[in-house]
């Protein structure tokens, strides 16, 4: 590619050059004329991967002291932020695919661990390197006895994110060697940390919040199975977790492992890009995904389920929500997808093999009928809002008796892979830097100091 930001060529000369070879269709290189009707010059700004480099839009400055044209993007709507080879999606077709293997294929075949190797590894794992990643996150599940004392410390009503939050934080005072970051064998033990303690944390949580006993793991079971021991197990000497039950959350968890660039990921590489330690990067990507409009909107939804009570009065809420009265339709919309969810569908799928084991969630007739009217109605047609990953996941987590602030901690077990993973490439990405955005400034010119008598 031209690096037209540190070798700018006189611009009618490429103009042209470019435009002739466009005519006799020999353009070897896509690229993006610009005219700056300021001063009249036009430049050739390469296209790569379907972009343009911001930094090329440098050279274009109105005088000689102006700092150079940037791009104004809120909310990051149409910027790349990164080169990414992990999570692939395609919001119009509603695709979602893991190192390039399509989501529903894991969902049914594959298991969390070997998902999770995959994505932090970029190929699945053969039979050997499966059984040695097995067995170094089991290996890893136990914490340091010092945070069972540190979750003892919350309140006993504390919401079990805040406690995650801080308590991923805490480990990386419990592992200060987690700071040499550029050490290979030293991070991938830190990453395989994060993805083996997130289940005890969020189990130790869950436990200090109803007042019971913390449950150590249990290193014979299966990641899935030892989360669902650490939370439910009681007097019995040995937790079995129902097949079908373990089997769901697995999926679950497969689910939620990535989904490129969301918010908590942008977290986590934006807190990444400054060296600090995973820890501290994962705790602020727990942070990000707190947020109802994130990984809290799996909660929302079962509150607004509750709030609307019945069939009958979901033409009235769907009127309130258009009309701004009801806030927004909880689990529905998404940034990138304006199609279905492909891990709604099959989240949707699911939930009725899990009430054929547990019985079925009464709000289930409620979100259905929501979907079936929303779909139908012209406001959000137009808007291309459709179900997303957190509208059918909570009727699932509370027909298993997960309290509703439990939701969105099983959101965060999943995705710490996928953070992990995607850590990990932004630290080697020579393209990268210390996340630093600019911003335009509209605030006021200098002025001088008035002293606090005199205004
Ligand atoms: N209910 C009603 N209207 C909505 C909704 C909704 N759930 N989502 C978007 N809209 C409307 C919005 O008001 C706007 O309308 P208008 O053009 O008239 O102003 C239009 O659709 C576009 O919305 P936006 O806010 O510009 O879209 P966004 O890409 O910034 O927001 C979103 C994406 C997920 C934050 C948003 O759809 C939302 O708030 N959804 C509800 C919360 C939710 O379910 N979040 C979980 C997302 S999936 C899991 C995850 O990855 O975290």
């Amino acid at each position: 590619m031209t690096d037209s930001t540190t070798t700018p060529a006189p611009a009618e000369t490429k103009i042209e050059t470019a435009a002739a070879a466009t005519a006799t269709g020999t353009n070897p290189r896509p690229s993006l004329s610009v005219t700056d009707n300021r001063t009249g010059k036009t430049y050739e700004l390469p296209i790569k991967d379907g972009t343009i480099r911001s930094m090329d839009l440098r050279q274009m400055k109105a005088s000689d002291e102006d700092f150079g044209l940037m791009a104004y993007d809120p909310a990051f709507l149409n910027t790349a932020s990164c080169t990414s080879r992990i999570t692939f999606i395609d919001g119009d077709k509603g695709i979602l695919n893991y190192r390039g293997y399509p989501i529903d294929q894991l969902a049914e075949q594959s298991n969390f661990l070997e998902v999770a190797y995959l994505l932090m590894n970029g190929e699945l794992p053969n039979k050997a390197q499966f059984e040695k990643f097995s067995h170094e996150v089991t290996y890893h599940t136990y914490v340091h006895e010092n945070v069972k004392k540190f979750i003892e410390g919350f309140r006993h009503d504390a919401h079990p994110m805040g406690m995650l939050v801080s308590s991923t934080a805490g480990l990386s005072t419990f592992y200060p060697d987690a700071k040499d970051i550029f050490n290979e064998d030293n991070r991938r033990l830190q990453m395989t940390r994060i993805l083996a303690k997130m289940p005890t944390l969020a189990a130790f949580a869950y436990r200090h919040s109803i007042g019971m006993p913390y449950v150590y793991p249990d290193n014979e079971l299966s990641f899935t199975g030892n989360f669902l021991s650490m939370m439910f197990k009681i007097s019995e000497i040995k937790y079995v977790p129902n097949k079908a039950i373990e089997k769901a959350f697995d999926v679950l968890f497969i689910l939620h492992a990535d989904h490129e660039q969301n918010c908590s990921t942008n977290a986590m590489r934006a807190v990444g890009s400054s060296h600090a330690d995973p820890f501290s990067a994962v705790a602020a990507a727990a942070a990000a995904l707190y947020g109802p409009l994130h990984g809290g909107a799996n909660a929302e939804v079962l509150y607004m389920l509750e709030q609307i009570g019945s069939k009958a009065n979901v033409p009235e809420f769907i009127k309130k929500v258009k009309g701004g009265d009801a806030g927004r339709l909880m689990g529905f919309g998404h940034r990138v997808y304006k199609n279905y969810d492909p891990r709604a569908r099959i989240i949707k799928r699911m939930a009725d093999e899990v009430f054929d084991v547990v019985g079925r969630n009464p709000l289930l007739d409620i979100a259905l009928e929501l979907e079936r009217i929303a779909l139908e109605d012209d406001y959000f047609v137009k808007r291309k809002l459709y179900p997303n990953v957190d509208f059918y996941s909570g009727l699932i987590y509370q027909a298993l008796k997960f309290p509703v602030d439990m939701f969105t901690v099983l959101f965060a077990i999943g995705r710490s892979a996928g953070w992990v993973a995607q850590w990990e490439e932004m630290l080697l990405d020579k393209d990268q830097k210390i996340a630093r955005p600019r911003q335009i400034y509209l605030g006021p010119e200098r002025r001088d100091f008035i002293a606090l008598n005199k205004r």
